[in-house]
C-alpha cells in the first residue's frame, strides 16, 4: 500500500481519544497495566526484553510498555489497516508494527518468537472459540521459557450466581459504545484515511467480530489445554477480567 502522510498532531489526537474511549469501556485499564508490569517483572526477576501486543490497535499499550522498559523490543500486531496506520504514524520507530491475522496460523512467522511477555487486551472477543484456542497454542510457542501470556477481555464471572453472573454493562458502557461510533465517524471526513476505511470495510465485511465472551474458567481451561502449566486470574473489573499464564 502507498505510504500516506498523516498530520502528526491529528494522529496524536485520534490516539488520545482512542485511549479515552477504551477507558470508557474499562475504567480499570491503568490498574491492569500496572499489574501486568508487576507480574512479568516478578516472574522474570527482571524487566522483559521482548514484548508482543496482539491486536494492539493504535498502540497505546505498546507505547506505555516501551516507555516503562526502554531496553525492551516491543512489537505490536494488528490486522486493521486504519489502526495499523495510526500505530505506525504515532509510535516511536523503535516499536515494531506488524500486520498479521490472528486467525491465521502464519502470524507467529511475522512476529518471531522468544517473547518474555505477550498481551492481548480486548482482542480475543473478536475471535471464534477455535481461533482463540489456536491463538493460545501459538502464543505459547511464541513465548520464551518462563514467558508470560496475559489475556484481558470480557469474561463474565463464573463464580457469581444467576442474575449477577451476566452483570449488566457498566454504567459508562453505553457512552463508550457511542464514543466508539463517533470516533470511527470522525475519521470518515479525513481524505488521507478514506482509502484505509474502505480497505477496513472490505476486510471486515465477511468477518464481523465473533463477539464470543466466555467466562474466565473457559479461557483458563483453553490456556491450559494449549500447554501452559498454570493460568490464573490476574485482575477483574465487572464483566472484564484478565488471566495470566506462564510458559514453563
Ligand atoms: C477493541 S480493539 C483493542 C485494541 C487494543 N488492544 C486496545 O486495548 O486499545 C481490538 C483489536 O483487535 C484487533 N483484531 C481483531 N481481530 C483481529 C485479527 N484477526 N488479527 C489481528 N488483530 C485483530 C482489531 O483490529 C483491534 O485493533
Amino acid at each position: 500500500m502507498t505510504p500516506i502522510a498523516l498530520d502528526p498532531a491529528r494522529v496524536a489526537g485520534w490516539r488520545t481519544t482512542w485511549d479515552a474511549m477504551m477507558l470508557g469501556f474499562v475504567p480499570g485499564l491503568p490498574a491492569l497495566e500496572r499489574l501486568i508490569a508487576t507480574a512479568v517483572e516478578a516472574v522474570r526477576g527482571a524487566p522483559p526484553t521482548r514484548v508482543l501486543d496482539l491486536g494492539g490497535g493504535p498502540g497505546l499499550l505498546a507505547e506505555r510498555m516501551s516507555r516503562r522498559w526502554p531496553d525492551a523490543t516491543v512489537t505490536l500486531l494488528d490486522l486493521d489497516p486504519v489502526l495499523l496506520e495510526l500505530a505506525r504514524a504515532g509510535l516511536p520507530s523503535a516499536i515494531g508494527v506488524v500486520r498479521a491475522d490472528l486467525t491465521s496460523p502464519a502470524w507467529p512467522a511475522a512476529t518471531g518468537t522468544g517473547y518474555d511477555l505477550i498481551t492481548a487486551v480486548m482482542t480475543v472477543h473478536y475471535l471464534a472459540p477455535e481461533a482463540i484456542r489456536a491463538l493460545y497454542a501459538a502464543a505459547r510457542d511464541a513465548l520464551a521459557p518462563g514467558g508470560l501470556l496475559v489475556v484481558a477481555d470480557l469474561m463474565p464471572d463464573d463464580g457469581l450466581p444467576g442474575l449477577m453472573r451476566a452483570l449488566d454493562p457498566a454504567p459508562g458502557e453505553a457512552a463508550a459504545e457511542l464514543a466508539w461510533a463517533q470516533w470511527w465517524c470522525g475519521l470518515m471526513g479525513v481524505p488521507e484515511i478514506v482509502g484505509l476505511l474502505a480497505a477496513r470495510a472490505d476486510l471486515f465485511r465477511d468477518r464481523p467480530p465473533a463477539g464470543f465472551t466466555a467466562d474466565l474458567g473457559w479461557h483458563a481451561a483453553a490456556i491450559r489445554a494449549a500447554g501452559f502449566a498454570e493460568a490464573g486470574a490476574l485482575w477483574r473489573e465487572g464483566r472484564h477480567a484478565a488471566l495470566a499464564a506462564r510458559r514453563l
